[in-house]
């Protein structure tokens, strides 16, 4: 079997992590969350009272700045500069700002030259919003996955409910359509689907459904 390379992109709370994590176990295959990555230098500039309006800056900062991703039987920790800022990194304010600055055209280029390096041995599962389109432009495998809105912020609720976090739904939906919508209208490497991406829409589907979809369109590839 050949090793391949699969990218999954979607709007945010589409369970692309959660299904990427899965592939990734399955086929014993690294597991990249590029989302992590610009959360976590969100994370980092909102620590340091940068602008997030200023690209340039921000992009120096994050030439400066080391993010790891690893793995561990809890999931994936993230580590900014050598600490570990796995939970601090999904906080309100962090998910509030990072559409800002990930619309930065420098700094993404940045982050793509990372996530090359960790994409080029192949045996990798990615997801993000511009996997497909700007960084394993040649994946053999391209998902485009998404589900309504009102579904996505149902999941996030009882995702959130599972780790102790009391949200209101209409908020959780107001906060994924504004993201999205900054997402699809940036300038540089906006959310979209790549032409030789494989659509799936998980609204009336479960993770095991999704899971089996994608591994044998996976398996057709190798
Ligand atoms: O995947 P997650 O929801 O954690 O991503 C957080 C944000 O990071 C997205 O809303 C988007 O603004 C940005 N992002 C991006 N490109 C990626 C991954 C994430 O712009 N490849």
């Amino acid at each position: 079997t050949k090793q391949i390379q699969i990218a999954i992109d979607g709007p945010a709370a589409a369970g692309k992590s959660t299904i990427a994590k899965k592939t990734a176990e399955l086929l014993g295959y690294t597991y990249v969350d590029t989302g992590a990555m610009y959360r976590a230098i969100t994370y980092k500039a909102i620590q340091l009272n940068i602008d997030l309006q200023d690209g340039e800056k921000l992009t120096s900062l994050l030439k400066e700045t080391t993010i790891e991703l690893k793995p561990s039987p809890k999931g994936q920790l993230v580590f900014l500069d050598n600490q570990e800022v796995t939970d601090e990194i999904r906080s309100l304010k962090v998910t509030a700002s990072v559409s800002q600055v990930a619309a930065h055209a420098h700094l993404r280029e940045e982050m793509v030259l990372r996530q090359l390096e960790m994409g080029k041995d192949g045996k990798i599962v990615m997801d993000g919003r511009d996997i497909g389109t700007h960084v394993l432009t040649n994946a053999e495998l391209k998902i485009f996955m998404s589900a309504s809105v009102e579904e996505r912020a149902k999941r996030r609720y009882l995702e959130n409910q599972k780790r102790g976090i009391d949200s209101v739904l209409k908020e959780l939906a107001e906060e994924i359509a504004l993201r999205d919508k900054m997402d699809s209208e940036r300038d540089a490497s906006p959310l979209i689907q790549a032409e030789d991406a494989v659509f799936i829409d998980t609204t009336e589907l479960t993770i095991e459904q999704v899971s089996e979809k994608i591994m044998q369109l996976a398996k057709e590839r190798m």
